[in-house]
């Protein structure tokens, strides 16, 4: 049972991450990001996901040098992009995202997508900062099942975690279960469905059943399903909301009910076929 902001899932390299993350993409650079994650911080969030795509590592890492939190206290993802894939490259873009967030390691670092002919080396990339020291935990982003299985064949250090689209619409229970298999933690991106998600009439009934509103209801249903989860917000009131979510728990039942939604939709890109 998840019921504290600060409790973790134990990653397979017993890396202690957060259940409950802040992420900022769309966030827009300067004060838009920098007090967005000011707000989430004093609402109790540790962990924030940001990426080099974001454009905003830099204001993520002022924020936090700001709130006077000891960097070892906060969670902090970041992303390699398509374009710097490879093995020299990644180290370079990696080198800009420490940088930019004013910071001597990150805790996790991310393949953003699975490039075809690229993801191997970056892989091999990635394996070299943990070693040396530079990320706690190294892992995946939008791969699926025959992606992580491609990496699961050459690697020396096993990825920690698949952050995927993942919300009642897009259940993908099928790579769930073979992350759970794998010992890889599951993180879920667009957790919210960007908003689709909240007008769901399920959703809206079920928030009124339990005295919640639509958002709780879809991060709790996250966590409940051992999932981590990242929701967005800019507006401070909606950020503090969206981490009240440890003071009920969604019966079985109902879990059930909110399984039902899922229709295969992907509000995002396809992983098997992008072309950025
Ligand atoms: N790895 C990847 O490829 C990938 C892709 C997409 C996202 N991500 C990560 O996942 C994070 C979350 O996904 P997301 O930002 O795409 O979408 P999301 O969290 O599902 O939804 C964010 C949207 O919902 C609104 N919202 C937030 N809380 C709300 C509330 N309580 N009531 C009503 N509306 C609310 C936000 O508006 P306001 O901001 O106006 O409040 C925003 O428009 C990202 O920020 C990023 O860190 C990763």
């Amino acid at each position: 049972m998840i019921n504290h902001i600060t409790d973790c899932t134990v990653l397979n390299n017993h890396v202690q991450m957060p259940w409950l993350g802040f992420g900022v993409y769309l966030v827009k650079e300067g004060a838009e990001t920098e007090d967005s994650v000011m707000a989430a911080l004093e609402a109790g969030y540790r962990s924030i996901d940001t990426a080099a795509l974001y454009k905003n590592e830099a204001d993520v890492g002022r924020a936090i040098a700001r709130s006077g939190i000891p960097r070892q206290a906060v969670f902090v993802t970041t992303k390699v992009w398509n374009a710097d894939q490879g093995y020299e490259t990644t180290l370079r873009a990696f080198d800009q995202s420490l940088k930019k967030l004013k910071m001597d390691y990150v805790d996790l670092y991310l393949i953003h997508w699975p490039v075809k002919g690229k993801y191997l080396e970056t892989w091999k990339a990635l394996e070299k900062l943990y070693r040396d020291g530079f990320v706690r935990a190294i892992g995946l982003s939008n791969f699926l099942i025959h992606h992580i299985q491609d990496i699961l064949e050459i690697c020396e250090v096993r990825p920690t975690v698949d952050q995927v689209e993942f919300h009642p619409e897009l259940r993908q229970e099928g790579l769930h279960r073979f992350c759970i298999e794998n010992q890889i933690q599951m993180e879920a991106w667009m957790p919210l469905g960007r908003g689709r998600t909240l007008t769901k009439p399920t959703i809206v009934a079920m928030a009124e059943k339990y005295g919640k509103t639509p958002a709780q209801i879809l991060i709790r249903w996250d966590l409940q399903h051992e999932v981590v989860t990242i929701p967005k917000s800019i507006h401070p009131s909606r950020i503090v909301e969206n981490s009240q979510v440890f003071d009920f728990e969604i019966s079985p039942e109902d879990m059930a009910r909110i399984d039902d939604l899922d229709e295969n939709l992907r509000f995002g890109t396809d992983p098997d076929n992008f072309h950025f």
